[in-house]
């Protein structure tokens, strides 16, 4: 997708629903990470194109083989810290800059948002910072590389896994009361980067709020694209930065 594509979306209704807007509320998916080099799921090279779900982002998968489990996610802890927020993490902080009431949550876990200067960031899925004991809770962070296969075993008896919510396990349940409250509070709400089928953080885009402004910024059409008011076929990194510029002209 070259600049002339960006030029014909039209940005103006998005625009003046954020100018408007007293509470933003932003939804994000690995789509918003893609031009920093991380690979998406679904799409073109996407984790679930290549890998097995169930073998690694499951707790029945992580009790069958938990070294094969921490390798892959190791894997993606080093592939995080070698990447680096691109404009549109840095567009989403500014974002957050300008409205006084924003809320971003992110199904995301390579901690790009915050290394990008967000604030107010909500980790639905968790993130790739730490390990948590499976017995005791306790917390134990990540190096650059990970979690050393030889210390998974914890002295308590239990094992250190991500601290990622895995498919069939319920979200955090702070984090998701407190995305919940912004959807549903929200004037406009901006969803970048998420082919929303993951439940029910998806469900954040479209279901808590009859009344807002809408809008969806990804290159593709996805699972709710019929249902936003305005569906910007883009490339977050190339239009978010746009937005923000004619947002605080
Ligand atoms: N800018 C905006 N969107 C993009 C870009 C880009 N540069 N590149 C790709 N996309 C879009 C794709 O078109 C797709 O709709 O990002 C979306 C990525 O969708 P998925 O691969 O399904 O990833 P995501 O929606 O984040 O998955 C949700 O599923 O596997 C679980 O827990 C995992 O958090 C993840 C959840």
């Amino acid at each position: 997708m070259g600049a002339a594509d960006v030029i014909a979306v039209d940005t103006g209704p998005l625009v003046a629903a954020l100018r408007g807007a007293r509470s933003v509320f932003a939804l994000s998916g690995s789509g918003i990470s893609a031009e920093s080099g991380l690979p998406t799921f679904r799409g073109v090279g996407g984790l679930w194109r290549t890998h097995r779900v169930e073998e690694l982002a499951s707790p029945e998968g992580f009790a069958r083989d938990p070294r094969l489990v921490w390798t892959w996610y190791n894997e993606r802890a080093s592939a995080h810290r070698r990447a680096e927020p691109n404009a549109g993490h840095y567009a989403l902080a500014r974002l957050e800059e300008a409205i006084g009431d924003f809320t971003l949550a992110t199904q995301n876990v390579d901690s790009l948002h915050r290394r990008a200067g967000s604030r107010n960031v909500l980790e639905l899925h968790g993130d790739l910072r730490e390990a948590r004991c499976t017995q005791c809770g306790a917390r134990r962070a990540l190096d650059a590389t990970g979690l050393p296969l030889t210390e998974i075993e914890h002295a308590c008896g239990g094992r250190l896994r991500p601290n990622i919510v895995w498919f069939g396990e319920p979200l955090p349940a702070a984090v998701w009361r407190e995305a919940e409250a912004a959807a549903a509070r929200a004037d406009a709400i901006l969803v970048v980067g998420t082919s929303a089928v993951v439940y029910p953080a998806a469900a954040l885009a479209t279901r808590y709020n009859d009344r807002a402004f809408v809008a969806e910024i990804n290159p593709e059409e996805t699972a709710i694209s019929v249902r936003v008011d305005c569906a910007l076929r883009a490339r977050a990194a190339e239009l978010l930065p746009r937005i923000l510029d004619k947002l605080q002209r």
